[in-house]
């Protein structure tokens, strides 16, 4: 099978190249990025030499581009991961959101339409929920919840994942659609949540955290996250949502102290700062659908998760000082320079 897979030297999409490339020698991955400020070619530097893999640059919302690629590479399934992912940046830059997460998908759904497709996955987010209050621990997202989004970011987000399914309703096109909950482990861009921690912790700087940290979010080991849509792609039903999440919920303050104890550093480096416009309350997911259906169940818990992953932080530093140096741009151009 060849297979593209948008987005995939970002965050989860990284991790999910990796792990194709491993598990499905037989399969071809194409990795096709845009490498934007989040996209890293670092991260794929265990891989960049297998023969079931290739990279290309390229913009996801660029039809004439998608157009001649699919005509080229004729795949039999396209992953979509490629999104302006960062709230705080949708704040700022609303359009970008647009441009890429909606017409990017449109993009990608018509060149499918074009010249036909096993299978079209789309990556979203529970964050096309909206946020449930806290004191009703009770409640939980499932695929049925109402989409109720609150930033930039989720509403583009929401209407991409409505084109996928209006796309399989007027024109027959094969997809699924899948919501998980926040994800964390190796190859995090150090702007989000427990990368910033963990490198600001270790070089005893200062730790934002907005509001009270209060805000509670369902927390997914990223390679759990990977192996569920690889479920989803191989054998979730044509036209189907699937929630994918495992009970994780920590509030921000929570992870934070989690993050310093094991670092042996003080919780005085915690700085509440002003909290984010419109800040999601709490997130969680109700996994039942995926777990009865498709038999997936995660690998990791948090406490199991969180440990795995400072370990991998401790270990690879170069990784992330590189991103916080911009030494990484450098590292692209010498390497790839030529072959963009
Ligand atoms: N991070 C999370 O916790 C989380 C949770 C649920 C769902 N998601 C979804 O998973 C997907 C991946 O998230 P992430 O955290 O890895 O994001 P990321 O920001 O780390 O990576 C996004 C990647 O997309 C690339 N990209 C951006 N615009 C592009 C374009 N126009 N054409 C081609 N490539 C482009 C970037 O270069 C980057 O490599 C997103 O769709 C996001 O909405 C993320």
């Amino acid at each position: 099978m060849k297979i593209i897979v948008t987005g995939g030297a970002g965050f989860i999409g990284g991790n999910f190249v990796h792990y194709m490339v491993n598990k499905y020698p037989e399969d071809m991955i194409i990795n096709l990025d845009l490498l934007t400020y989040a996209g890293n070619l670092e991260t794929l530097k265990p891989v960049e030499n297998a023969p079931n893999y290739k990279f290309i640059k390229g913009d996801i919302a660029d039809r004439a581009f998608i157009f001649k690629l699919f005509e080229e590479e004729k795949p039999d399934v396209v992953i979509n991961f490629a999104a302006e992912s960062h709230v705080d940046r949708s704040i700022t830059d609303p359009e970008s959101f647009v441009r890429t997460n909606v017409m990017g998908t449109t993009t990608l759904l018509d060149a499918c339409r074009t010249y036909g497709i096993k299978r079209y996955h789309q990556v979203s987010t529970d964050e096309v929920y909206g946020d449930l209050p806290l004191d009703r621990p009770d409640l939980f997202f499932t695929e049925e919840t109402p989409l109720h989004t609150s930033s930039p970011y989720s509403s583009s987000k929401a209407g991409a994942d409505l084109f996928v399914l209006a796309y399989h309703r007027t024109y027959g096109l094969p997809v699924t659609v899948s919501r998980c909950s926040n994800n964390y482990g190796p190859y995090h861009f150090p702007e989000k949540l427990i990368p910033l921690i963990i490198s600001r912790a270790l070089n005893n700087e200062e730790l934002p955290v907005y509001g009270k940290g209060e805000n509670v979010r369902d927390w997914l080991y990223v390679t759990d996250h990977c192996k569920a849509i690889d479920l989803i792609v191989r054998k979730g039903k044509v036209g189907e949502i699937y929630n994918i999440g495992g009970h994780n919920e920590r509030t921000n303050l929570e992870v934070v102290k989690t993050i310093l104890k094991a670092l042996n550093k003080p919780e005085s480096l915690i700085k509440f700062v002003t909290d984010r416009p419109g800040h999601d309350r709490r997130y969680a997911i109700d996994p039942t659908k995926i777990e009865t259906e498709l038999g997936w169940k995660p690998e990791y818990t948090f406490d199991t998760g969180i440990v795995k992953t400072i370990d991998w932080y401790l270990n690879n530093k170069e990784w992330w000082e590189h991103i916080i140096s911009g030494e990484y741009t450098k590292y692209f151009e010498n390497m790839y320079g030529e072959r963009l």
